[in-house]
C-alpha cells in the first residue's frame, strides 16, 4: 500500500536490528511511501548482519554510528546529507538499552555506572542527535524528528526499572529541544509512546510476555503492533502533522486512558 505520503522526503532511521525491530517496519513503510533513506545502528549491531538485508531491499546506505559518540553522529549526518545531496526531512530515534535490566539487577540495587550508560544510550543520545543536527544545520524547514518511548515514564511499571527514568528524560528532551528547533528552524520534535511490542529490547524486560497479554486485554483496541507504529511514524514524517510538536503521543490502543477493563478478568 502506498499513498506517496513521503515522496521527495529524505530520512535517517536509527535502530533497525532485526525484522522484529520497530525501526525495521518504519524503514519498510517509509520506503513504500516514497522516502529516500539512510539507515544507521551501533557498530556492534552490524555484526548481526540483518540490517544489510533491509538496506538492500530499500536501496539505502548504512552509516554505522554509536549514538553515544558525538564524532560518530557528526560523521553520520555529514555522510547522510552528502548522500541525499541536501538536508534531511525526518529522523527516527529508535534506541533503547539498559544494562541493569539486561543483568537483571533489582530496582533497589542498581549499579549507577550502568545506569549512567543506560541514560546515555537511551535518552542523552536523543539530545546528542538533535544537537548534532542543529550544529550542522542539517534539517530542512518543516522537518520532523521523533523518538520512541513508553508509558513507564508517567506510571509505575516495576519491571521496566531504570528505563522508566530514561524515557522520562527522553520525553523531556523532546519538549525542550522542540522549543529551539520549532522557533529557529520550523522543525517539530515528538515522542511516540508505543504499546508493548515483541522485539529484542521489549522481550528483555522481566515478565514481558505476561505483561504484553495484560496490556492487550486492557486496551480497547488491543496492543498497537510494530506495523501500526510504522504507519503512525509515516504520518508524523508527512506534511499532515506539520503543526504537531513537543508532544508525547500515545500510540497504544487506548491503554493510557484506561483504569480497569473487565476483559482483564475474563469478564
Ligand atoms: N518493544 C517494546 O515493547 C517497546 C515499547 C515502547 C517503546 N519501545 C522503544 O522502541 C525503541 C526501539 O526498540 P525495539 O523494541 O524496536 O527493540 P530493538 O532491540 O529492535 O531496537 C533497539 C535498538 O537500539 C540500538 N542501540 C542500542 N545501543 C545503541 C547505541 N549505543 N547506538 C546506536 N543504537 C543503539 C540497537 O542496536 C537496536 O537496534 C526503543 O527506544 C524502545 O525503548 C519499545
Amino acid at each position: 500500500m502506498t499513498n506517496n505520503l513521503l515522496k521527495g522526503k529524505k530520512g535517517v532511521i536509527f535502530g533497525a536490528l532485526d525484522e522484529q525491530s520497530i525501526a525495521w517496519k518504519v524503514v519498510e513503510r517509509c520506503h513504500e511511501e516514497g522516502a529516500g533513506l539512510v539507515l544507521t545502528n551501533a557498530p556492534v549491531a552490524m555484526r548481526f548482519g540483518a540490517i544489510n538485508k533491509l538496506a538492500e531491499k530499500v536501496g539505502a546506505p548504512i552509516f554505522p554510528a554509536d549514538a553515544t559518540s558525538t564524532e560518530d553522529l557528526e560523521n553520520l549526518f555529514k555522510n547522510a546529507t552528502e548522500h541525499f545531496g541536501g538536508k534531511i526531512d525526518f529522523v527516527l530515534h529508535s534506541i533503547g538499552m539498559s544494562i541493569n535490566v539486561r543483568k537483571k539487577k533489582e530496582y533497589t540495587d542498581l549499579n549507577y555506572e550502568w545506569m549512567q550508560k543506560s541514560f546515555d544510550i537511551s535518552a542523552i543520545s536523543f539530545h546528542r542527535v538533535m544537537q548534532t543536527l542543529w550544529k550542522q544545520d542539517a534539517m530542512n524547514e518543516w522537518g520532523s524528528i521523533a523518538a520512541l518511548t513508553y508509558i513507564a515514564a508517567q506510571r509505575v511499571f516495576p519491571d521496566y526499572s531504570e528505563m522508566a527514568e530514561s524515557k522520562a528524560l527522553l520525553e523531556s528532551f523532546a519538549r525542550s529541544f522542540g522549543y529551539h528547533f520549532g522557533t529557529h528552524k520550523k522543525v517539530r520534535v515528538n515522542t511516540v509512546s508505543q504499546s508493548p511490542t515483541m522485539t529484542t529490547a521489549g522481550s528483555g524486560v522481566k515478565g514481558f510476555h505476561e505483561f504484553f497479554n495484560y496490556a492487550d486485554k486492557m486496551s480497547p483496541l488491543g496492543n498497537a503492533s510494530a506495523e501500526d507504529c510504522a504507519n503512525y511514524c509515516v504520518f508524523l514524517f508527512s506534511d499532515y502533522s506539520r503543526m504537531v510538536t513537543m508532544q508525547n503521543l500515545y500510540h497504544d490502543g487506548g491503554f493510557s486512558t484506561m483504569g480497569m477493563n473487565p476483559a482483564v478478568f475474563g469478564l
